[in-house]
């Protein structure tokens, strides 16, 4: 029999966090046929070089949901070696979609390009698959979302028919294949939310074994309180219960997260199923009106910001608001009050400093530790390094220079236990029989360049990114293959495509 492709030659990181090992991988119809000593005849070969092997990554914390509309290229994560990425985080997902309903009205900037003819998550498959994505999505259903388009942003809680309305959202979501059911408890609409509101909604997620996924409705001064409603939403559903971007946010809060994290451990302990994920980077990114109460400004906070995106103020992107402030004359809460009044004020990205490096270590150090970017994928203006550093930032800064993990474990990290997670069938392994994701780089190069003042950087070191048995990018090249595909939560692809 004839494969498509033999690669040769390689260092072999299954995923599974076992050490690498010698050998050859043979693909074929997109999957992978054989492991160790290829025997067969190939229509194409590669010569690893002694190169690592592994399963593509998986960004399980992204807001690409508008980007795989967008730019269905995905560059930025393909270059990474992502393969998959988690769409629909932090409560905001491209659906429920509703015609006369702004789709930036929660999200605002965060899920640029969610846009088209789509209202139902097999919609917006459909919509993703005609642009040929390069890489694979799947999705977890916003909070943020369902609740804009049933109450608009009403500062109340919902009443009986609209809960009903926001739970049929939910289940059709999961329906159609969603992974879970997302939060950002610290965003509007969803901080007005209740508890039990978010209880009753997860819970219409249970019938398929979904996730819980949450940016908490606190992680600075009450983190763990945050943490103690997260898990309780977890034993009231039964749901695996997922909590995104950990962090303690504000130096006085640093090193909280060893607490949080024996918080989770005590939960495991009682039987509960809790995972997390971390950037590793000490700036959030987010949407800045979200962080100022316009009638008083917090300005030690406003401090420790610059801008990402600002339609309003392009000549303000990559630069401190303290710079600017400085330079221009103005008292700091005044500028903060004009960016955000301003003509799609609502729509600006911010990027603050507000994590200690050491707690990227404690959560790193934290066994089964996932790891997603978070990036905000605008890419008119100064985002976020994390967009397009993420996966290569572990590998060379926290695996090969300081050593915090091992390059295996990291690579599981990445792969076997975020498809576990997040129902990614027969992926995340370099295993016969999967599906042919996979990311071929040197652990002693590989590196993310992308910074704040230069983000929009290609990390060195990675070779050759495969999406379904398809060569994606190779050696600094993209093919535009545009061999991604739709997933669906533990189930095959949409379509089979
Ligand atoms: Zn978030
Ligand atoms: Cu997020």
């Amino acid at each position: 029999m004839t494969v498509d492709l033999i690669i040769r030659n390689a260092s072999i990181i299954d995923g599974t966090g076992a050490p690498s090992f010698p050998g050859d991988v043979e693909i074929d119809g997109g999957r992978i046929s054989a492991v160790g000593n290829a025997g067969s005849p190939a229509r194409a070969e590669i010569d690893a070089r002694g190169l690592t092997l592994a399963p593509g990554f998986i960004d399980v914390h992204t807001h690409d949901d508008g980007a795989f509309i967008r730019h269905p290229g995905m560059s930025f994560k393909l270059a990474q070696g992502v393969t998959t990425c988690v769409c629909g985080n932090c409560g905001f997902s491209a659906i429920p979609a509703e015609r006369g309903v702004d789709p930036g009205l929660a999200s605002g900037g965060i899920l640029s390009g969610a846009t088209g003819d789509f209202e139902d998550l097999e919609g917006y498959f459909d919509a993703v698959l005609a642009k040929r994505p390069s890489i694979n999505s799947i999705m977890l259903v916003g909070h943020n979302t369902v609740r804009t388009t049933v109450m608009g942003m009403e500062e109340r809680a919902p009443t009986a028919n609209e809960l009903t309305l926001m739970r049929g959202h939910v289940a059709k979501a999961m329906e159609q294949g969603a992974c879970g059911f997302s939060t950002g408890l610290i965003y509007r609409p969803g901080r007005w939310s209740k508890t039990n509101e978010v209880i009753e909604l997860a819970r219409a997620a249970a019938p398929f074994n979904g996730l819980y996924a949450t940016h908490m409705r606190n992680e600075g001064d009450r983190l763990l309180e945050a943490v103690d409603e997260t898990l309780l939403i977890g034993r009231e559903t039964g749901l695996h219960t997922h909590i995104s971007h950990h962090k303690s946010a504000g130096k006085r809060n640093w090193g909280k997260v060893g607490q949080s994290l024996e918080k989770v451990d005590r939960a495991r302990a009682q039987g509960q199923r809790v995972t997390l994920d971390v950037y590793p980077y000490t700036a959030g990114s987010g949407r800045m009106i979200e962080y100022f109460n316009l009638n008083a400004i917090d300005r030690d906070y406003a401090g420790l910001m610059r801008i990402a995106n600002c339609p309003a103020f392009r000549e303000f992107e990559g630069r401190m608001l303290i710079d600017i402030a400085r330079e221009r004359g103005h008292d700091i809460a005044d500028l903060v009050r004009m960016i955000l009044t301003a003509p799609d004020g609502d729509r600006t990205i911010c990027i603050h400093f507000i994590i200690d490096e050491a707690d990227i270590e404690t959560n790193l150090r934290y066994p089964g530790m996932m790891i997603g970017s978070d990036g905000i994928p605008d890419l008119r203006g100064k985002p976020h390094p994390r967009l397009f550093g993420t996966f290569p930032r572990i590998l060379g800064e926290y695996v090969r220079s300081r050593g915090v993990i091992g390059l295996e474990d990291a690579v599981a990290r990445m792969t076997s236990i975020s498809a576990d997670t997040f129902g990614l069938k027969e992926r995340g392994r370099v295993t016969q029989g999967f599906h042919a994701d996979l990311v071929l780089f040197d652990p002693g190069t590989v590196k993310d360049t992308a910074t704040y003042d230069d983000p929009k950087q290609h990390p060195d070191g990675i070779t050759l990114v495969i999406v379904n048995g398809e060569i994606a990018f190779r050696n600094g090249a993209y093919t535009n293959a545009g061999s991604g595909k739709t997933l669906r939560y533990r189930r095959e692809s949409y379509r089979g495509r």
